[in-house]
């Protein structure tokens, strides 16, 4: 196939049954609900609750939905790469885990680290395997089990994160007017003093003292953060629409990476798009990390069309961050 683009043909999600909500928090730390929500934009997160859970367990369920809607033969997936910074082990790959309980025996696969921007880095990687004509069925999936590296006894990150997992199948495509077109990717290391796990690494392995030190659950420097977060994503979503001539009433939607409503609203604001076409689910998941973007793709399906152009923007520890422009490829109905 001449000028191949890939694009996606199907998306899976799946959130846990429980919620967690603000005044559960309440309870739990000396926060409130009205403070969550005006710096925030969250209202409650899902937790991944019960012994022997890891991440596999909601990126199952979201990949087998794609099974189902596109009734495909798991063996028929040639490759999955899963974006998670909470895999089930430190190794294996949750991708192997994940290809083994769904019976993609024909598939190899991989984990993406790169956090909140997990999803979109492996999403463009994925394209670039399609585009190559080397394979024709990638699963991209984006998950993570926040809730098992979270300190609830930690106001400024218990709030925050949710658990969750999407996932989209990619697939070839002749017709040049859809599918992947452009994505603007970075990545500045020196930003890892402001958001990661101190403890459990080759750095620094762990221990009981690591233990009673809290040095297993997420360290952030919100502010810091933020203000990375704010510039990052507006720059790259910006560069991108520029590059390729667009304005942001050529653009259909926008899928954010849900971290903040604040940091949501400024890129939607660079890109001078209204907020009906900025995709928001984080008052009900809070930031599932690299789940947020196939999760809203997932709350979204059935009202995208042919022909909508869509901007997705991450930003994530690391520092990592960076845009996708693409075409979206058929009508739905979920
Ligand atoms: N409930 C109530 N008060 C809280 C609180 C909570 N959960 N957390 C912090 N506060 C207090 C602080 O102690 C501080 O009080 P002070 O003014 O008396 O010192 C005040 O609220 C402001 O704290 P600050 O840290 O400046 O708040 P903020 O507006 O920066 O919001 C975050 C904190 C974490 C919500 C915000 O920094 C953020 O969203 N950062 C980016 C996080 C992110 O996107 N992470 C994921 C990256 S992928």
């Amino acid at each position: 196939m001449q000028n191949r683009r890939a694009t996606i043909t199907a998306v899976g999600g799946y959130v846990p049954e429980d919620k967690l909500t603000n005044f559960d928090l309440e309870k739990m730390v000396e926060t409130n609900d009205e403070w969550i929500r005006s710096r925030t934009g969250i209202e409650e997160r899902r937790i991944l609750k019960g012994e022997g859970k890891g991440s596999s367990d909601m990126a199952v369920p979201a990949v087998q939905e794609i099974l189902r809607k596109k009734n495909i033969d798991p063996a028929e997936i040639d490759c999955l790469i899963c974006a998670t910074v909470t895999p089930d082990m430190v190794f294996p790959a949750t991708a192997n885990i994940i290809c083994d309980k769904i019976g993609a025996t024909n598939a190899w696969g991989y984990d993406m680290s790169a956090a909140c921007s997990g999803f979109l880095f492996a999403l463009t990687t994925g394209a670039m395997y399609i585009e190559s004509g080397r394979f024709k069925k990638v699963i991209v999936v984006g998950v993570d089990k926040m809730s098992s590296i979270v300190d609830y006894t930690d106001r400024a990150t218990c709030i925050i994160f949710g658990d969750g997992a999407g996932a989209v199948l990619l697939e070839a495509t002749e017709d040049q007017s859809i599918g992947v077109k452009d994505s603007i990717l970075k990545s500045d290391g020196s930003g890892r003093q402001y958001l990661h796990m101190k403890a459990g690494g080759s750095l620094k392995p762990a221990s009981a003292e690591t233990v009673l030190n809290k040095e297993h659950f997420a360290y952030q420097e919100g502010q810091a953060v933020f203000k990375f977060a704010v510039k990052g994503m507006a720059d790259v979503s910006a560069e991108l629409l520029e590059r390729n001539g667009l304005a942001g009433e050529d653009i259909a939607w926008l899928v954010p990476h849900q971290a903040n409503l604040r940091i949501i609203d400024a890129t939607a604001n660079r890109m001078g798009l209204d907020k009906e076409k900025v995709m928001i689910n984080i008052q009900k998941y809070g930031n599932t990390t690299a789940a947020t973007l196939p999760l809203c793709l997932w709350d979204w399906e059935s009202q995208l069309k042919k022909g909508d152009n869509i901007v997705l923007a991450a930003f994530g520890g690391g520092f990592t961050w960076g845009a996708t422009l693409l075409t979206w490829g058929y009508d739905s109905k979920k």
